[in-house]
């Protein structure tokens, strides 16, 4: 079932408890540790590490089920050396030690706990006076349903809570263990530990396996303080990095400053950092309005208007200024990292930095990898993401890279479903139950209705006359509708509101549309919605992975789990299709194909791992 089941394991996260309790004295830093090495093997690991390793039954006669659900949040035991119980209770599921062993363990207190373990595990009482412990599952378990909704973990656990205050040890073990088993062998389980290991892969590239090393970064300049600029500039400041941040004007400037202080200023508010620590971080933080104080910066990030003409205006300045070797990033959602470059005499030291929004918050940073940059500039753009603590995708330079690129293709089918006739508010919710945070127009609505408009106008002249095009989303941009930041979009939204309210002048617009094009409406079940949503997306993931604009599918999971809500216990995109049945997507795309050819035309890497019987995951 598991391999990690060798005493040197055993030992090594004994020293580690040890390492950390007493050098530390971290409460939780056994505890994190001893997650991080189980994580891959536990289905969430936010709520179920303890499930299956005989947690719950040990506690029995230490704590309340209220404790072991507060478990997750405090830890309260240090007294009675519950961790070191549940430990040894985790890897007596994995290696069981023999007295002998147990008698030679250096570390006292690994033989006290390892007593107080099998003293409980000997007794065959139940718990007594239930019925309080009963009425706090019950609460546990419509919180997680109503939080969780998705995932299978959470009930499962406190469905072990339950058994452990109603039966005696064995027999509560007994289903602890199979109801670990059943969850260890779903597909859950398995995506869960598929997203894991992928994240941890995305930092492997072919840069660095031929040897480049980062250039030093100790210095970072920020030009522009919009809403990218300064969530970036918070983002190096949280880690340590000394910022300027360079505006176009004092008044611009301005703006940028508030964006960057009302972060600090809020987190102060709520307690989230000291005030102390808010001007430490503060005091690496300086503004211009001229590029050329930006001349002794090791790495400078671009995050200007969306304009190809701005952006090159803004690099042949750099040009100029930035000293040699400097790294010249560009935050571009779309445009062609190689033109950007072209406006310098350094193309090689010219490279993509993709943030998500906020920059501060997000993990995902798609490095793109224009034609002729250095590898060791590439190598820089990783580092930086290991500073600022962000997850890296190696990403190729085609238009959108990969998350906006595959964004733009799954975007597209939920447009022609609406245009067909399904409500929006019915693909979303579609897409919500799946188990994502928000559906596409609700998403559209909270990054602003005006960035897609601006986009599709740059595109227009480009556009292949076989396309299908919906006109839907640039008649509501029209009206000035362009979201939640103009209080309405495919939603309504009341002033402060986040969730808006599903709008009749929404449809009619919709109606009207699908009036001129002569359209008859034909409204889709959620399980038809969501064939077309995932189909599209996949198929543009295919299409990315033969171009080679992504090394490998999980990387194109993990773009779309970090900076796209993609939920984690699906694994990804790739990973959702080879659960899915890759052969089933085909016969989707070939299905779909027969009313629009151009559009869902099956990517050729798709025909050929189903013709050969391989899945995506062949390719990771
Ligand atoms: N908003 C997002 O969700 C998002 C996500 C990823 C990437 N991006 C990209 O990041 C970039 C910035 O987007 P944003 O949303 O922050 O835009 P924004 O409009 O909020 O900010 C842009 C800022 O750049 C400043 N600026 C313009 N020209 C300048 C110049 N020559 N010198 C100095 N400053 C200048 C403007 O004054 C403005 O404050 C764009 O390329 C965008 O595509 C945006």
């Amino acid at each position: 079932m598991i391999t990690l089941s060798t005493e040197e394991d055993f030992n090594k996260v004994c020293e580690e408890f040890e390492y950390f309790r007493l050098s530390k004295k971290k409460r939780w830093g056994y505890s994190k540790e001893v997650l991080k090495m189980l994580k891959p093997f536990c289905e969430n690991i936010n709520t179920s590490f303890e499930i299956g390793t005989s947690g719950f039954q040990c506690i029995r006669e230490s704590v309340t089920p209220t404790d072991s659900f507060d478990a997750r949040t405090s830890w309260p035991y240090e007294d009675k050396q519950f961790d070191i119980v549940i430990a040894l209770q985790v890897w007596e599921h994995l290696w069981e030690p023999t007295d002998e062993q147990v008698n030679d363990w250096s570390i006292p207190k690994q033989k006290e706990a390892f007593n107080e373990l099998k003293r409980v595990s000997k007794s065959e009482e139940r718990v007594e006076n239930n019925s309080e412990n009963l009425e706090v599952i019950a609460q546990e378990r419509e919180k997680w349903k109503k939080n969780s909704p998705h995932l299978n973990a959470p009930q499962k656990i406190i469905d072990c809570v339950e058994q452990a205050v109603l039966l005696d040890y064995a027999g509560g073990m007994n289903f602890e263990q199979k109801t670990f088993q059943g969850l260890m062998d779903s597909d859950q389980s398995k995506s869960l530990i598929h997203a894991f290991f992928a994240e941890r892969k995305s930092n492997k590239i072919p840069e660095l396996e031929r040897g480049a090393k980062p250039r030093p970064i100790s210095k970072l300049g920020v030009i522009g303080g919009g809403t990218m600029g300064s969530g970036i500039t918070i983002a190096a400041l949280n880690s340590g990095l000394p910022v300027t941040m360079v505006e176009r004007d004092q008044e611009s400037l301005e703006r940028g400053i508030e964006n960057v202080k009302k972060v600090y200023r809020r987190d102060v508010e709520k307690g989230r950092l000291s005030q102390e620590k808010a001007d430490k971080i503060l005091s690496n933080y300086s503004t211009s309005t001229h590029l050329k104080d930006l001349s002794d910066k090791d790495m400078i990030i671009e995050a200007v208007f969306e304009e190809l003409e701005v952006k090159k205006s803004v690099f042949s300045q750099l040009n100029d200024i930035a000293k040699e070797g400097a790294v010249l990033a560009s935050n571009t959602s779309y445009l062609d990292i190689d033109k950007i470059a072209s406006a310098t005499d350094r193309v090689g030291d010219v490279i993509g930095l993709h943030f998500f929004s906020p920059a501060n918050i997000m993990r995902l940073l798609e490095i793109v990898v224009p034609t002729n940059v250095k590898d060791d500039v590439v190598a820089t753009g990783f580092q930086l993401a290991k500073i600022l603590k962000k997850v890296p995708v190696r990403a190729g330079n085609c238009d959108g890279f990969i998350g906006n690129r595959v964004l733009e293709n799954y975007a597209k089918a939920a447009n022609y479903m609406m245009e067909d006739g399904t409500s929006p508010y019915d693909i979303d919710k579609a897409i919500v139950e799946f188990g994502y945070p928000m559906g596409p127009f609700q998403m559209f609505d909270l990054a602003g209705g005006d960035i897609g408009w601006a986009d599709r106008k740059r595109k227009a002249a480009f556009r292949s006359n076989e396309e299908r095009y919906v006109s839907i989303a640039d008649r509501i941009c029209e009206k000035g509708w362009f979201g939640q930041k103009t209080g309405r979009g495919y939603y309504k939204y009341t002033p402060g509101a986040r969730r808006g309210e599903e709008d009749p002048e929404v449809l009619s617009i919709i109606q009207e549309e699908r009036k001129v094009k002569g359209i008859e409406a034909r409204s889709l079940s959620s399980d038809e919605i969501r064939r077309r949503y995932f189909a599209a997306m996949v198929n543009e993931g295919a299409k990315v992975l033969e171009e080679k604009m992504a090394l490998r599918p999980s990387d194109i999971d993990v773009t779309k789990l970090f900076g796209y809500g993609f939920p984690r216990h699906m694994g990804g995109p790739m990973r959702y299709a080879d659960v899915y049945g890759i052969e089933n997507i085909l016969n989707d795309l070939k299905e779909f194909e027969k009313e629009d050819p151009y559009f869902w035309k099956p990517a050729e890497l798709i025909v050929k791992l189903v013709e050969e019987g391989k899945d995506f995951n062949s390719l990771n």
